[in-house]
């Protein structure tokens, strides 16, 4: 028996050094240290050896056990180390591209438009979202039941509460808190139940306005050629077509010549030539009257931009939708 146990031992020494993968070592343990292996064989005889012999040898059959499990543990340590590569970096592997985040393409003309306003003298002030009826509608001259309240398509949040509809109201919010000379704008997203390929229920309008002492439809002009021609980096012809907003008296509705096909006609112009850009006009007196300004002494303008229109053109973009679908192919092109 003691020979036997001995023996045991250096076989299963000698062929631990043959094996190299998991699937042997397992066969290796089934064979010497399984419920039926080897050494569970021999343990089984112990109990017909001589009485005095039996402790020595059981001691002995205990000791070959713990040798036989220490050789399983080491081997299978050192297989796992082999093929275990997550401690050794693979330098052959591709890198990991990080993308960068960039900001939205509305968003930089948005601030384009606001940085070129800024430098001619323009504050930058923002107003609520949520917006009471007062101040989008009826500050603007535009009672209830006025049929120009039926060209906003308002979300109502309330009785007198809504989405804005466009940024005029901050002309309210900021006259009325202000004394003249003020030159303003007012970025900011607005809202229209309208969707399709130009319409988007949300959308982003830059408002300005500017009130002083002497200003004419002159500085309008003057203003509005001005920084159109900064915004679309060229020096583009711009038209004044007479129009009508209850908040501004005269209005005029602003074009460019379209910078798709320069004024030739093409899809984008409808075949016109000329693109819409802007609503302005020369702020109404009934307007000044409810902020307290005084319009003998006091004359000012107001314009309103579309900036995804903007950003269209600039872009040579001709669904204003992509700019929503949040589709990184289309977005990192920017
Ligand atoms: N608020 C108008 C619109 O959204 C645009 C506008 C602004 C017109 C200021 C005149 C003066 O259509």
């Amino acid at each position: 028996m003691e020979q036997e146990l001995e023996k045991l031992r250096s076989d299963a020494a000698a062929e631990l050094d043959q094996i190299s993968s998991s699937g042997q070592l397992e066969d290796f343990r089934i064979k010497y240290l399984g419920r039926n292996g080897q050494l569970s064989g021999l343990m089984k005889l112990l109990g017909s050896v001589a009485k005095e012999d039996r402790p020595r040898l059981g001691k002995l059959a205990n000791l070959v056990r713990g040798e036989l499990e220490k050789f399983f543990s080491e081997k299978s340590a050192a297989l796992l180390k082999q093929h275990d590569h997550s401690e050794k970096p693979d330098l052959s592997l591709p890198g990991r591209q990080r993308t960068n985040g960039r900001l939205h393409p509305v968003t930089q003309c948005m601030e384009e438009i606001c940085s070129i306003f800024a430098s001619m003298g323009f504050s930058i002030a923002e107003g609520p979202d949520i917006e009471l009826d007062h101040y989008n509608f009826a500050a603007l001259n535009i009672p209830e039941h006025h049929p120009a309240r039926d060209m906003h398509d308002t979300f109502y949040i309330g009785n007198s509460v809504l989405l804005r509809t466009h940024t005029s109201p901050m002309q309210a919010r900021i006259m009325e808190k202000q004394p003249p000379p003020i030159r303003v704008i007012a970025p900011g997203k607005v809202y229209r139940c309208d969707s399709d390929i130009t319409h988007t229920p949300m959308f982003q309008q830059v408002e300005g306005f500017l009130v002083d002492r002497n200003i004419s439809f002159a500085d309008l002009k003057g203003v509005l050629t001005v920084s159109l021609q900064k915004i679309f980096e060229k020096d583009l012809e711009v038209r004044f077509r007479p129009s009508f907003f209850p908040f501004t008296e005269p209005s005029a509705e602003v074009d460019i010549a379209c910078v798709i096909c320069g004024g030739d006609g093409c899809r984008v112009c409808k075949k016109t030539g000329w693109i819409e850009i802007l609503g302005s006009g020369m702020i109404d007196p009934e307007v000044f009257k409810m902020v307290g300004y005084d319009s003998e002494i006091y004359s000012g303008f107001a314009f309103g931009l579309g900036v995804e229109r903007i950003a269209m053109l600039k872009y040579g973009i001709d669904d204003i939708r992509l700019y929503y679908e949040n589709d990184l192919r289309f977005l990192s092109q920017f």
